[in-house]
Formats: C-alpha cells, structure tokens, sequence
C-alpha cells in the first residue's frame, strides 16, 4: 500500500490514536519524543503530504515554504495554533485545522485548580511539608483568601471563559464578569466590560482565555499589571505570551497582587527565574488538556479532519 498518504507526528500520541491513524495513513512516529529540529521539520515538509504538529513545534514561513515541499495538510494537535503561521499557509495553499471543544473542561478544570491553589497558597504548603519544616497547625499558618461571592474577571469569554465562568459560579458562587472583543447575545448572568482596564481593576480573580498571537501579545503588560487590585490573583491558562512575565514577576514580589496561577509561559520550557525564586505563584507544566480522555479525543479529532482532508472534503475544524 504505497500510495498511502504519509503523515507525520511531531511528538507521540496516546497509542490508541496512533494505531487508529496507522489503519489509514504511512505514519511517520518520533524515536526519541522529543521537539524536532527546524532542520528536521523542513525535511518532513518534504517528504510527508501531512504534518500533525504540537504547541512544541514553531511552523514559521521558512518551515512552510520549503523547497520541494510535499506537505498540503497540517492537522494541529490542540486548540491553540498561534505557533503555525495561517496567514503564510492561505498563501502557499496549505489547509490547517486544530482541535476545538474537546478540551474546554479539562482546561477550564486546571484554570479552577489553579484559582484554589493560589488562594489558599496549596503549592506553598506542599513545599512547607516536603521540605520538612512543618511543625503542625497553627491559627496564623498559611493564610489565604476565599473564593465564595468574589468577582471573577474573564479576559476573553470562548468556549473555554464561559465554561470557567461557569464552574467558577456553581462551585463557588462566584460574580462573573469579562471582556470579549466583541459582546456576544447570551451571556446569561455575567457583566460584559468594553473596556479591558476598567474589569482589569475591578477583579478579584482575573483568568485569561484568549488566544496566543502578535495580537494578544503582552496584553497583561506592566501598566495593565499596576491596575489590578493589591489582593488579586491572575490565573493564566492559555499562552505565556500574554502576559509580561518579567513585569508579573516585580509585581508578585512587590506584594502589588497577592498571588498568581500559571500554565503557560512565554518562552516554554524556559520559565522566568523571577517567578520560580517566588511563594506566591503556582506554576505548573502546561498541563491543561493532560487527562487522557481529552488526549485520545484530540488525536482523534486531527483524524476526523486528515479524513475530511484527504476524502476531498472541507477539515471541519480548518483554521486555514
Ligand atoms: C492547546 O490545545 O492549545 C494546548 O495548549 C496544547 O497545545
């Protein structure tokens, strides 16, 4: 069966989603998993009719316009895709579809674990206790902050804000508020601010859910940082860039606001080493859609538009 359409994966999948692809495709598999080399990329452009990157994999236009390239489909494997450039794929005729919907909760899932562990300092306490200096309870030890009736913030209210907003409401009886681009109809009880600064400066918890991108680019810059309230938590499960990491990492050891919750950074794996020397901020290893339904479910939704693709049909999830 050589005439097959190859395709490659950057990174291994869960192996259900590898031996499912494996019925169809001459799939290329990674040995050691580990991020490839531009270099490496340029040549499986060249030798594959489909690439299935990962957030790990930068698909800039020297990647895509490769001499000799053979790739016309690249099947994302996640949500996020502000590390493949769509606009230099429309130009060079390269479809790109991504995984939406699958992952909201268990994304969603981690925003609200973060929220807990930074209010009620969790990571701080765990590391008191490994670290073997716990004494035993105290009334004054490790306090922290309540979620019940605070206003949470909401920067960007997509599939994966309104499923937060909503968790965050029937958990905790939080007030939702949030700042969208542009108003959408039904937005049930949640107060829709125009103005970013103004929902900046009124949150108690603010947790971002926009996309990546030159677009959203320091959107949490050191001004907007200073706006926020001396008790706040800013909770980032999204993409690094958006925030200032440096300039969050001045603010969280200022005391300027309490505490943060992180999942994403700017330039992962590399963390700012103003933010690993600090107490007051959870960091953990990009892990929002790490449950192993949502990973089997991702894999098999870069399939479902590999099919679409390659039966000549519209990817239904095409981004470009
Ligand atoms: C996503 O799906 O965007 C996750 O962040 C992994 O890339």
């Amino acid at each position: 069966m050589t005439d097959r359409p190859k395709i490659l994966l950057t990174r291994r999948w869960p192996e259900e989603v590898e031996a499912h692809l494996g019925e169809r495709y001459a799939v290329t598999l990674r040995d050691p998993d580990v991020p490839m080399s531009r270099a490496e990329l340029q040549q499986a452009m060249r030798d594959h009719d489909a690439l299935c990157p990962t957030v790990t994999d930068l698909i800039d236009a020297d990647i895509l316009d490769v001499e000799g390239r053979r790739v016309r489909f690249i099947g994302n494997y996640g949500v996020g895709f502000a590390h493949i450039d769509t606009a230099a794929c429309r130009a060079l005729g390269i479809r790109v579809s991504n995984t939406p919907d699958i992952l909201t909760d268990a994304t969603a899932n981690v925003a609200i674990t973060l929220m807990l562990m930074a209010s009620r300092r969790a990571g701080e306490g765990e590391r008191l206790l490994r670290g073997g200096q716990w004494d035993g309870w105290a009334p004054t030890q490790l306090i922290g902050s309540d979620l019940e009736g605070r206003l949470l913030g909401i920067i960007g209210f997509g599939r994966i804000g309104q499923a937060v907003a909503a968790k965050a409401r029937a958990a905790f009886g939080m007030r939702i508020a949030f700042h969208a681009r542009r108003q959408p109809d039904d937005v049930g009880d949640a107060d829709y601010f125009a103005d970013l600064d103004a929902l900046v400066a009124a949150a108690d918890v603010l947790s971002i859910h926009v996309p990546g991108g030159a677009g959203t680019h320091h959107l949490l810059d050191h001004r907007r940082l200073t706006l926020m309230k001396p008790g706040a938590i800013l909770i980032n499960t999204a993409r690094g860039t958006i925030v200032d990491e440096a300039a969050l990492a001045e603010a969280l050891r200022d005391g300027r606001i309490a505490a943060a919750g992180l999942d994403v950074y700017e330039r992962e794996p590399m963390i700012e080493p103003g933010l690993v020397a600090l107490e007051n901020v959870v960091l953990l290893p990009h892990l929002g859609s790490a449950t192993r339904d949502t990973r089997i479910a991702m894999g098999m939704r870069v399939a479902r538009n590999l099919d679409a693709y390659f039966d000549g049909r519209v990817p239904p999830d095409h981004v470009a």
